[in-house]
């Protein structure tokens, strides 16, 4: 696959090229994707507590492939595929559940939690079949933040580098993520949005705040800053945290105050808001009282499942669910900012393989940073950039 630029922006130019049309569209390139990102980076799949004792259950699309995420009763979390090494057929035919054992509803294999075959029909006369060696095809797993992380890759990033080492460094040393122990916090309410649109434009809008002024009423209100378009992404090496407005008390859909704050923020993380970007599936954003955690699964080329997830102190958490506690306004900011983000990208997505976009668009200086974006792309799936293309021509010609 060749992605060519045709009206490629000058040198110099203020603007600089985004990929092509045919990136957001192609199902060959959706594909390769899921095979050379998804299969092979971590993807944050679910909340840990959300699986509560041994044998509970959940299954989650990863890639191209069906994952069970199981509680063992030995080894913590696990995740194996979803396929039966008898003759193939999915072992969990729902999305959630609990049992003993994981079994087969074709013959009958029977898996322990922990994914060696314990029981067949005529197994004890099969002795040679080694049940370790015939047990479910297991995935890499890591707990972080609260939630499960997994990744197909028989050899997996190293998650310190490529997750964490990634968010710190993006949080930057004083403004540490650590300090908001979001990985103690509890989930007061979850929304999924089916958006519409290819997943790198939902990456790419969460990325940048040109857009902020003319979509986002009530952020810009409590975020006045985001009215000039600065997102709070890291620039320099390091995530801008923006400031919210004077008359702001707390971040909620009219400015009023929130709930209790988290106690261990540095005071430079006080009445301030930071966004970041973990690729290829996660954005994190973090408030004095409460995170917002998105989770992307991309569905196909034009559509993409987004979790968001609202975490508060466990005691707030409580009260919510005691009926004692009403965070309404909370959500609701981050909710109409995710309605707002998602009607945009969903508008955007057609015009993705209308002949006047063919050559891609361009990006504002405001925005250059998510060219970074697209170069950990053009690199993933193994092409050049078209401007290290245009670079490597230039001296070529001047040779
Ligand atoms: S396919 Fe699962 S037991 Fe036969
Ligand atoms: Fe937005």
């Amino acid at each position: 696959m060749i992605i060519d630029h045709l009206d490629e922006p000058l040198p110099g130019s203020s603007l600089r090229p985004t990929p092509p049309g045919v990136a957001y569209t192609d199902p060959e390139i959706f594909t390769q994707e899921q095979a050379e990102i998804f299969e092979k980076q971590w993807n944050c799949v679910l909340r840990a507590d959300s699986l509560p004792q041994a044998g509970t259950w959940k299954t989650v699309t990863v890639g191209r492939e069906e994952i069970i995420v199981v509680r063992t009763r030995k080894a913590g979390i696990a995740a194996y595929y979803n396929v039966c090494r008898h003759r193939g057929m999915r072992i969990c035919t729902t999305g959630e559940g609990r049992s003993k054992t994981l079994k087969c509803g074709y013959h009958a294999w029977t898996y322990a939690l922990e994914g060696e075959l314990v029981a067949a029909p005529n197994l004890t006369s099969m002795p040679d079949v080694d049940q370790e060696a015939y047990g479910l095809r297991p995935v890499h797993v890591r707990e972080w933040l609260g939630y499960v992380w997994v990744c197909l890759a028989e050899e997996p990033p190293n998650f310190d580098e490529a997750v964490l080492g990634e968010v710190r460094t993006s949080f930057g040393e004083v403004e540490s993520i650590d300090n908001y122990g979001i990985e103690n916090l509890a989930c007061g309410e979850t929304k999924t949005y089916d958006v519409q649109a290819n997943w790198k434009l939902i990456i790419e809008n969460f990325m940048e705040c040109y857009h902020c002024a003319t979509i986002h009423p009530e952020l810009t209100e409590v975020i006045p800053e985001f009215a000039d378009g600065l997102a709070s992404q890291r620039k320099d090496g390091v995530v801008h945290g923006a400031s919210f407005g004077d008359e702001i008390t707390g971040f909620t859909v009219d400015g009023s105050s929130g709930v209790a704050e988290i106690p261990a923020i540095a005071p430079d993380q006080e009445r301030k808001y930071y966004a970041i970007t973990v690729r290829p599936q996660v954005f994190i954003n973090t408030v004095p009282d409460h995170v917002i955690i998105h989770r992307m699964f991309p569905v196909s080329e034009s559509r993409t499942i987004v979790v968001c997830d609202w975490l508060f102190l466990p005691e707030v958490v409580e009260k919510i669910n005691a009926g004692t506690l009403d965070v309404s306004k909370s959500v609701e900011l981050f909710h109409r900012v995710n309605e707002q983000d998602f009607e945009a990208c969903e508008y955007t997505q057609p015009s993705m393989s209308s002949s006047a976009y063919t050559s891609g668009g361009a990006l504002v200086p405001s925005e250059h940073h998510i060219s970074e974006f697209h170069d950990w792309w053009y690199a993933a799936l193994g092409w050049r950039a078209p401007e290290q293309v245009r670079d490597e021509q230039t001296t070529a010609a001047q040779a």
